[in-house]
């Protein structure tokens, strides 16, 4: 322990545990889930608030070996003690230890960081913990095909399973190996798109937030009829295309 030199210090560190008995280490009671590939942030903060610029931080994962995942002292992080698996892809943001704020980032999350994380502030004696849950999710089209008559709006199904937030990431749209429809962060990209649907696709961008990318198809005619695919490039999962049948019928 580094309280053991003079009077001052000993007046100093005993206001500081006076403010900081009051303080809570507060953690997420909510697990966090998250999809492979994407960055998160677990929450955990100190409630009232106090500066933690210069106390030592520890993130930890009782179950693994070594158990830091980061380890934050004398300013930064000592790499010495990291697990090698959390190397380059994590940090605490600076800025917010000065009001008590220790969350930690975690960038390109994998399958394997699920787990419970340990956040403590040894010289505090503060801890808390915080689940994590790293999901994969499949592309799931339709095995029935979609059947309209020329004229009609077609609404071909696409999801992910179980659902996960696809919104930043980039979703295509093709039929026959043309681009039907692309979209990525709320927002449609359509240069490329095949001139016999222009001005007639749309996904639900919103519903994307609950994994629905289904697309939208206004005017069908029957050149529209053929095989789709939805398709997620950057999913870490082993299903990241989905297939759909458009069947169109002629006026009755
Ligand atoms: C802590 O910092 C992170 C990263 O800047 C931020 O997302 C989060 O909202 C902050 N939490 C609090 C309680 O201020
Ligand atoms: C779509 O149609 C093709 C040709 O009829 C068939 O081989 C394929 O299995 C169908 N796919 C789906 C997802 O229904
Ligand atoms: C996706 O959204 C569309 C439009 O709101 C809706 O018709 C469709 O049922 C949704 N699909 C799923 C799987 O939720
Ligand atoms: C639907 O497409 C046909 C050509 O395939 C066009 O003549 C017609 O105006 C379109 N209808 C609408 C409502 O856009």
């Amino acid at each position: 322990m580094k309280r053991s030199a003079g009077p001052m210090l000993i007046i100093l560190s005993l206001l500081t545990d006076a403010v900081s008995a009051n303080s809570q280490l507060i953690c997420s009671h909510q697990p966090i889930t998250v999809l492979a590939g994407d960055d998160v942030i677990l929450p955990c903060h100190l409630e009232p608030p106090i500066s933690v610029s210069d106390e030592t931080v520890e993130w930890t994962r009782p179950d693994i070996d070594p158990k830091y995942v980061h380890f934050h002292q004398d300013g930064r992080l000592m790499f010495d003690y990291q697990n090698p698996s959390y190397y380059l892809r994590t940090r605490l943001f600076m800025d917010e230890l000065m009001t008590g704020n220790v969350s930690m980032k975690i960038f390109k999350v994998k399958v394997s960081d699920t787990g419970r994380y340990q956040c403590a502030l040894p010289s505090l004696q503060k801890e808390a913990s915080i689940q994590l849950i790293v999901g994969e999710s499949d592309v799931i089209g339709s095995d029935k095909p979609v059947t309209v008559t020329v004229g009609d709006n077609a609404i071909l199904p696409c999801h992910l399973e179980p659902p996960s937030n696809v919104r930043t990431l980039t979703v295509e749209w093709t039929h026959d190996g043309e681009y039907v429809h692309v979209s990525r962060h709320g927002k449609d990209y359509l240069t490329d798109q095949d001139e016999n649907f222009r001005g007639r696709t749309s996904v639900f961008h919103e519903e994307m937030i609950r994994g629905n990318i289904s697309l939208k198809l206004t005017n069908v005619t029957e050149l529209d009829a053929g095989s789709y695919t939805c398709f997620v490039p950057k999913l870490q999962s082993q299903v990241r295309r989905g297939f759909i049948n458009l069947t169109v019928g002629e006026y009755s």
